[in-house]
C-alpha cells in the first residue's frame, strides 16, 4: 500500500526532462515575443537595421532579399512609424499637404504590392512602377483592388457615404474626388506613380508614357515621367531638347484629358547631363507647364569617391547612394538657378541622413527622396532622418530652409 502510494505521487510529478522542455519553450516564447514587440513597435527599427538586414544580406542575394522585403511589407509584418510627424516638417506642394518631406524613390515596389505598409513606415510620398514591372494593366488591377478594400473597410464606418460608391466600382479619381481624399487614401501623404517605357518600343516614341498617364493617372497624386533610368537602352535620349519638349507636351495633354482632379506631373532626370543640357531641360520644363523635376536618377559615371574594387565599379548599370550625391546636388543647384526657384524640385541621390536631406533643401529641394539608404539600413530610416532633421532645424521649420543657400 505504502509502496503504491509512493509510486502514484512520483508519477504525478513531471519528469526533469519535461520541466526542462517547458522551461526552454517558455523562455524561447518570451524572448521571441519581446523581440517581436520591440521589432514591431520600435519606429526606428533597430533590430531591423542591426540584425534582419545584415542577416538577409549575408544569407541571400540582393534580388531575393528585395523580394522578401516586399513580401514582408505586403503582408504587414514590418514595423510601423507610430509617431505623428512634427508640424515643423510639414510642407505644401501642388496644393497638397505633406506631413513630412521624405519620400521613397521609385523602383522599390515595382508592382504596387506593398503601398500601405510602405506608407506606414513614415514616408510622405511613395513612388513606384518601374521597368521590370508587371505592366500597366496588372498595376491598375492592384490599385483598383486596393480601392475596393478601402471602400469595404470604410463602408463599415461610414455606410451612407460609401454605399453608392461600392456598387459603382469607381477608379481612383472618382473615389478620391467623391470622398475628398488623396489618391494615396491617406491624409498628408501622396502616392506617386513612376512611368517608364518598354525596352522594345521605338526609342523616340512617347506612346508608352501617354498610355501610362491615361491608365494609371486616375490612381496617382503625382505622375513621374522617368527619362533617366540607365538600364533601358535609349531612354536617356529622351532628355534631348527637341524630343523632350515633344514628350512633355504629349504627356501634359494626356494628363489634362483625365477626368476629375488632375495628378501633378513631374519629370525625373539623370545626374549626368552637361550644364547646357540642364539649361535646356529647365527651359523646356518651364515652358511646358510641368509641375516639378526630380533630380536625380542613378549615375552611369563612376566617381572617384567610389570605394569599391575596380571589377565591381566597372559593372554596367546605374550607381546610387553616397557617391551619387555630389552629382545630383550639382544638377539640382543648376536647375534651381535656371528656373529661378519657380519650379518645385525633388532632391534625390545619396541621402542617408538628416544633414544630406537638409543640404538638398538648402540647395532648393522642396521634397527629398531616398532609396539606397532605406534598402541598406531598413525600415527605421525614415524616422531616424525625420528626428535628425528636427534636431538640426532647432527652432526653424523645413520650409524655412528651402533654397536658403541662395538667399542674401
Ligand atoms: C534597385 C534600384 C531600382 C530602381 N528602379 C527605379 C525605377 O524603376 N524608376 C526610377 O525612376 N528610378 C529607379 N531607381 C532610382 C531611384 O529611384 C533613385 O533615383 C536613385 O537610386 C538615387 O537615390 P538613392 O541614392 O537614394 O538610391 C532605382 C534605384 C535602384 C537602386
Amino acid at each position: 500500500m505504502e509502496n503504491s502510494d509512493t509510486v502514484s505521487v512520483t508519477q504525478q510529478l513531471p519528469p526533469f526532462t519535461t520541466k526542462l522542455k517547458n522551461f526552454i519553450i517558455g523562455t524561447v516564447s518570451i524572448v521571441f515575443g519581446v523581440t517581436f514587440l520591440e521589432y514591431y513597435f520600435d519606429s526606428r527599427a533597430a533590430i531591423h537595421k542591426y540584425f534582419v538586414t545584415p542577416v538577409l544580406r549575408n544569407v541571400t542575394d540582393a534580388e531575393t532579399s528585395h523580394k522578401f522585403a516586399i513580401w514582408v511589407a505586403k503582408w504587414g509584418f514590418c514595423p510601423k512609424d507610430r509617431l505623428s510627424d512634427d508640424e515643423k516638417l510639414a510642407v505644401r506642394a501642388w496644393g497638397k499637404k505633406f506631413s513630412n518631406p521624405i519620400g521613397l524613390a521609385a523602383g522599390f515596389d515595382k508592382h504596387g504590392e506593398a503601398i500601405d505598409s510602405l506608407f506606414d513606415l513614415g514616408f510622405a510620398v511613395i513612388n513606384r512602377y518601374g521597368f521590370n514591372s508587371v505592366g500597366h494593366k496588372m498595376v491598375e488591377l492592384q490599385l483598383r483592388d486596393r480601392l475596393r478594400r478601402y471602400l469595404y473597410h470604410s463602408a463599415k464606418l461610414h455606410p451612407r457615404t460609401t454605399a453608392s460608391l461600392l456598387t459603382s466600382s469607381p477608379d481612383g479619381a472618382s473615389l478620391s474626388d467623391a470622398l475628398g481624399i488623396n489618391r494615396s487614401l491617406k491624409d498628408d501623404k501622396l502616392l506617386g506613380i513612376n512611368l517608364g517605357k518598354n525596352k522594345s518600343s521605338d526609342p523616340e516614341s512617347v506612346d508608352d508614357y501617354v498610355k501610362g498617364v491615361k491608365s494609371l493617372g486616375p490612381y496617382a497624386d503625382l505622375l513621374v515621367i522617368n527619362v533617366s533610368s540607365p538600364n533601358t537602352p535609349g531612354l536617356r535620349g529622351l532628355q534631348r531638347k527637341d524630343i523632350f519638349e515633344k514628350l512633355l507636351n504629349e504627356v501634359i495633354i494626356a494628363r489634362d484629358s483625365l477626368s476629375g482632379s488632375r495628378p501633378a506631373l513631374l519629370v525625373k532626370i539623370a545626374p549626368d547631363l552637361s550644364d547646357d543640357e540642364l539649361d535646356d531641360i529647365a527651359d523646356a520644363a518651364m515652358k511646358s507647364g510641368v509641375d516639378g523635376i526630380i533630380v536625380s536618377n542613378t549615375t552611369i559615371s563612376r566617381p572617384n569617391s567610389l570605394y569599391s574594387d575596380s571589377s565591381l565599379a566597372s559593372e554596367t548599370g546605374g550607381l546610387s547612394g553616397p557617391p551619387l550625391k555630389p552629382l545630383a546636388l550639382k544638377s539640382l543647384r543648376k536647375i534651381y538657378q535656371r528656373t529661378n526657384g519657380e519650379l518645385i524640385l525633388v532632391g534625390c541621390g545619396g541621402i542617408s541622413n538628416a544633414k544630406d536631406a537638409l543640404e538638398y533643401a538648402r540647395a532648393g529641394a522642396t521634397l527629398v527622396q531616398l532609396y539606397t539608404s532605406f534598402a541598406y539600413d531598413g525600415v527605421g530610416k525614415v524616422r531616424e532622418i525625420k528626428d535628425g532633421i528636427l534636431s538640426e532645424l532647432k527652432d526653424k521649420k523645413w520650409t524655412d530652409v528651402i533654397g536658403e543657400q541662395w538667399k542674401n
